[in-house]
């Protein structure tokens, strides 16, 4: 079973509309996946609560049950656990992060969202965590993107698929589904499916240097 925490204390980043996308994209490459909403506000069970669909299944936790929600995840046979976190840094995200197998920090592409970054990424590293950027909420194109990326990727690895500004990622959200559902065909669909292909190659590959080096 794979943990995955999405993470940053900058509030509005995306955290909550990229970990219900991800998951949709997930279930339908069949996996079993349960999503664990570790953030106060609840914005992920809200969608839950809208949602039609059995699955993926999400539970509201504190951080002081996620040892034992982990646990009872792994024995009812999820082969996925995406974890929501709030918008701040407490020690809940610290514990989300330490459970985690993999870490996505979504950022704007901001002066302020970027300069919010070092904190969280200073704990996934403290912790030896592997995480990846995504940018979030950008514009097609532009200069802006371009900055932003170059800074991100002095801090780490940066996804090449951005998450663009779009009505469908907030009216899919508020029907209690993901884009890939609300509009196969869109382009935020597309730039999910994308984005969920690039993180699983490259949490193989990340699993797969650790597991060489370890035996190195
Ligand atoms: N790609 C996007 N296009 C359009 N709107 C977006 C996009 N991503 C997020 N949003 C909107 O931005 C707002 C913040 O997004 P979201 O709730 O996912 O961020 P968050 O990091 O989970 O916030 P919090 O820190 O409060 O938990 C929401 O209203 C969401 O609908
Ligand atoms: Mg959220």
């Amino acid at each position: 079973m794979r943990i995955i925490t999405f993470v940053t204390q900058k509030g509005g980043a995306g955290k909550t509309t990229l970990a219900i996308n991800c998951a949709i994209a997930a279930e339908l490459k069949k996996h079993r996946v349960l999503i664990l909403d570790l953030d106060p506000q609840a914005s992920s069970e809200g969608w839950y609560q809208d949602r039609e669909a059995d699955s993926p299944k999400l539970v509201k936790i504190d951080s002081w049950s996620l040892p034992d929600a982990i646990a009872k995840a792994n024995s009812a046979g999820f082969d996925l656990v995406i974890i929501d976190t709030p918008g701040r840094d407490e020690p809940s995200t610290t514990a989300a992060i330490r459970c985690a197998d993999f870490c996505i920090i979504p950022c704007r592409p901001t002066p302020v969202d970027l300069r919010a970054v070092p904190p969280t990424v200073a704990t996934i590293n403290r912790l030896s965590k592997s995480a990846v950027f995504v940018l979030t909420q950008t514009p097609p194109r532009g200069e802006r993107l371009r900055e932003a990326e170059a800074g991100l990727s002095m801090l780490g690895i940066v996804s090449p698929v951005r998450i663009v500004t779009r009505a469908a990622y907030q009216d899919a959200l508020g029907a209690g589904l993901g884009v890939m559902e609300y509009e196969p065909e869109g382009k935020a669909a597309t730039e999910i499916r994308q984005l969920w292909n690039w993180i699983e190659k490259k949490m193989e590959k990340i699993a797969y240097d650790s597991e060489k080096t370890h035996i190195a």
